[in-house]
Formats: structure tokens, C-alpha cells, sequence
């Protein structure tokens, strides 16, 4: 895998290369579209993007060839974003908390229970006038976003059972690089710890971290289930992944071919989003019974009074994220009545 890391590395410095020295990125007469992502090739957003590549390549195959590079083998999460934002790759699957430090507006998604229910949260991602905005708004980071994928609600997972917010004290918890992460884990009254996703099996294995948060694949694609086996309903988050392409890229696209691109996005989202839940099913199943993964449910509501002062905190610090703030509220009330 090391092998294979330096292989694709070596393969994108090539294509920098060429395309610094005035020829353009063409191989066999066709534009070779490079993805990156960090999830394993039976992820639901790997299925979304062997769709998107299918539909991609059905219609524009003469001039475009889709490769997709799973597994972080380009880079972890950081390094990819940038990869993407000077165009030595096309798209990167990439989380919010990542992008928040390369566009403001993203940290939104970092606040903790931001969202009342799964149902406001999927209402709001799938509002696609609203998002098509935020994702316009970040031209000047040299990247816009073309979809989300249900990245699911993030909850805390350890060696040890976390039944309260009295048991994250002293215990060391993995977050990703993301400052507002680091906010809310400390606020919790642990001690965050930010490291690349790739990092964390080995981690919490040889006890540098008790425990980390994310959603249940993480347990099974990823076998943190291994290592940790308490995963806790806490709920302190529900994030998507966005899909994110180099604007240049997007721009050098005729009307009919950025169509395409659109469509196979889309398609993509609505495989992943069909395949998440299955995966999310599977995922408990296979935890529970063949990992011996013990799943706690919990008091939300003592975890949430924990961290709800954070809302104010980054609204004060952080104008780009007011507008869509105020907005999801109104969704979160508009439901009150629902549950
Ligand atoms: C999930 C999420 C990724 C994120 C990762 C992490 O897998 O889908 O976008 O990077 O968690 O915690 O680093």
C-alpha cells in the first residue's frame, strides 16, 4: 500500500509536470479526470463515484476518462484539498470539517447539534437552490463544491463505555483537523487530539488515543471495531461529504459537458445516499455480532448542554457562517411539531 501510495503520488507529480511545461494532461488523446477520496472501494461513496465515472465516460468517453483514487493514496483529506485547489487533481470527496479551514462557510457543519433530526438535515442538503449558493460562495478558494454525500451522525467510540459526559473527562479523543473539532471535544471535557483519518486504527491500538468520533463505518470499513469496541449514541453531529472540483476545471467545460458532469453528480449522490443506509444497517450488524462492538444509548440532552454555548462562540467568530445559521434554524423549527 506504500508501494501503491508512491505509485499514484509519482503519477500526479508527472502529470504537474507535463502540464507545467505547456503540454496539457492528455494521454491517448483523452483528458484523464483524477478523484480522490479517503474511503475504502466498498464505501457507498465509492459506488457513487463508479457511477459517476460510468455516466461520465457514457457520454463524454471519446474525451474524458474517470480514474478514481480510493484510500487516501493521493494524500489524507489536507494534502487532497490542495491538490484540488491548484488543479494537479480534478475532485476530491472531502468532509466539512476539512474544507472549513480552506473556506469559512463550511464550519457550519462542525457546530454541534446544529441539525434537531435527520429529517431537518436531509431536508436541508437536498434544498439544492439554497446549497448551490454555499457552494458558489467559494470561488476564491479556487474550488466549488458539485454535491454532497450523507456522511452520517458522528457519535463518540472508545476503548472504555462513555454512558455519560462525565466519562469523556481525561480521555484523549481523536478529532480531524478541524479547530472547530478541536473546540467541541475539549468542550465535551476531553482531550482532543487532531490527526489524519488513516492515522486513527494504529492510534487508539497502541493507546495514543482512548477513543475517537465518527459514524459506524468507521468501526467496520475502516475496523476501528477492532480496537475500540464502546460506541455511544451521543449524536454530536451530522455531516455530509461534499464532492469538490477544481473551479478552473469546471470553467474549461462547454455548457453541454458541465451538463453532463452536473448529471453524473447527481447520480452520484442519489447511489450513495440509497447505499449509505443499507451500509449503516450492515455496518451495526457486523459490529455488533462479529466485532463484539458494544452500541450505548445515551442522553443526548446532557451531552448537548455540554457544548451548546459553541453556537454563540462561532457565530460571534465566524460571520460567513450567519445567514446559513439563521436559515436551518427556521427548518428546525418549521418541524418542531414532527417529533
Ligand atoms: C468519515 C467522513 C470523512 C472524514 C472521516 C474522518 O469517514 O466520511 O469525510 O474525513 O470520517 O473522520 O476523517
Amino acid at each position: 500500500s506504500v508501494l501503491m501510495k508512491k505509485l499514484a503520488i509519482a503519477a500526479v507529480a508527472g502529470a504537474v509536470m507535463v502540464s507545467a511545461s505547456g503540454c496539457s494532461l492528455v494521454t491517448s488523446g483523452k483528458r484523464i479526470i483524477r478523484v480522490s477520496h479517503a474511503q475504502s472501494e466498498t464505501h457507498p461513496e465509492h459506488l457513487g463515484m463508479l457511477a459517476f465515472k460510468e455516466y461520465v465516460e457514457e457520454h463524454l468517453g471519446d474525451k474524458y476518462e474517470v480514474q478514481i483514487f480510493p484510500n487516501e493514496i493521493l494524500g489524507s483529506a489536507q494534502k487532497a484539498i490542495e491538490l484540488t485547489q491548484t488543479g494537479a487533481i480534478d475532485f476530491v470527496i472531502a468532509g466539512t470539517a476539512n474544507l472549513e479551514t480552506f473556506a469559512d462557510v463550511y464550519e457550519i457543519f462542525s457546530m454541534p447539534y446544529l441539525f434537531d433530526s435527520e429529517e431537518v438535515y436531509r431536508s436541508v442538503m437536498e434544498d439544492t437552490d439554497y446549497m448551490e449558493n454555499i457552494y458558489k460562495s467559494t470561488d476564491e478558494a479556487g474550488f466549488r463544491v458539485v454535491t454532497w454525500y450523507n456522511a452520517g451522525t458522528r457519535n463518540f467510540y472508545a476503548k472504555t463505555p462513555i454512558n455519560t459526559p462525565e466519562d469523556l473527562k481525561g480521555k484523549k479523543i481523536r478529532v480531524q483537523q478541524s479547530p472547530a473539532s478541536v473546540d467541541m471535544v475539549n468542550a465535551f471535557g476531553a482531550a482532543a487530539a487532531p490527526m489524519g483519518f488513516g492515522e486513527v486504527y494504529t492510534a487508539i491500538q497502541q493507546g495514543v488515543i482512548d477513543g475517537a468520533e465518527n459514524n459506524e463505518l468507521a468501526l467496520t470499513n475502516n475496523k476501528h471495531g477492532e480496537v475500540a469496541k464502546y460506541y455511544t449514541y451521543n449524536k454530536h453531529q451530522m455531516v455530509p461529504d461534499m464532492l469538490v472540483a477544481n473551479l478552473k476545471f469546471l470553467n474549461s467545460l462547454s455548457p453541454e459537458e458541465l451538463q453532463v458532469f452536473k448529471e453524473a453528480a447527481a447520480l452520484s449522490t442519489e447511489v450513495e445516499l440509497v447505499e449509505w443506509d443499507k451500509s449503516i444497517k450492515e455496518a451495526k450488524q457486523i459490529a455488533a455480532h462479529d466485532m463484539g462492538v458494544t452500541f450505548i444509548e445515551t442522553d443526548v440532552e446532557a451531552f448537548k448542554a455540554k457544548v451548546l454555548p459553541l453556537h454563540q462562540k462561532m457565530l460571534e467568530n465566524n460571520p460567513k457562517i450567519r445567514d446559513f445559521y439563521q436559515y436551518i434554524q427556521t427548518v428546525n423549527d418549521s418541524r418542531k411539531g414532527d417529533h
